[in-house]
């Protein structure tokens, strides 16, 4: 079985939690395959808050409605993928460049559900680069702001956000303590958002694997 397989999965797997009403959509290729399978039920719900405008312009292409967060107020349910994931549901996310919407649909939404192929479950997070969302003019003394958090932050060349601005990706991190790694970020000058989603982690993970989708419990 393929790592697109297994994404897709685990999107169908989430269809079980939309329940109806504007659900968050958030980024990506697993996020993709949801969007195809949520296509087929789109009668059962009012439409998609979306995180990007890729999966805006998928979830149109689908006639499915695309609502303004401003207009609808709380989400019950958000649903993305991850690029890595530990067992207690903190997350890395934003390889696709979207976190800083990924992670204001995700604090607006009751419950994230999170969906990914099992490569994306890792014991200890920060194999995979931490991207790290910032203002243009900021980005150098964000970069070395990061290094003397143990990190090397790589410039992302040629990539503009939705929002207009840059991204960081930190290598070399292997982050013990992804909470307080997130409020330190958070708290660099300059810097829109961390790529880091533990203070608010998802609350359900599902994982498409060789043996078919399930769903991983959360340690505490
Ligand atoms: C987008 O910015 C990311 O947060 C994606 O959710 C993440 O990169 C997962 O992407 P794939 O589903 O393509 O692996």
């Amino acid at each position: 079985m393929t790592q697109d397989e297994m994404k897709r999965q685990a999107a169908e797997a989430a269809l079980a939690y939309v329940r109806g009403g504007v659900i968050g959509v958030g980024t990506g290729s697993t996020v993709n395959h949801f969007i195809d399978f949520l296509a087929r039920i789109k009668g059962r719900i009012d439409g998609a808050v979306s995180s990007s405008e890729a999966s805006t312009q998928r979830l149109q292409a689908l006639d499915i409605p695309v609502f303004d967060l401003n207009s609808v107020g709380g989400l019950s349910l958000y649903v993305d993928g991850a690029d890595e994931a530990n067992q207690r549901l903190e997350l890395i996310k934003g390889g696709g460049g979207a976190l800083t919407r990924e992670k204001i649909v995700a604090a607006a939404s009751e419950q994230f559900v999170c969906i990914a192929d099992e490569s994306k479950l890792v014991e200890v997070l920060g194999h995979f680069p931490l991207p790290v969302e910032v203002i243009p003019m900021a980005r150098s003394y964000v970069a070395r702001e990061l290094a003397k958090l143990g990190g090397n932050p790589v410039w992302r060349e040629n990539v503009v956000t939705d929002n207009g601005n840059v991204i960081l990706d930190v290598e070399g991190l292997a982050i013990q303590q992804p909470k307080e790694l997130e409020q330190r970020v958070n708290n660099i000058a300059g810097v829109v958002t961390v790529g880091l989603f533990a203070l608010r982690g998802a609350d359900v993970l599902i994982l498409g694997s060789v043996k078919g989708a399930r769903e991983v419990m959360p340690i505490s």
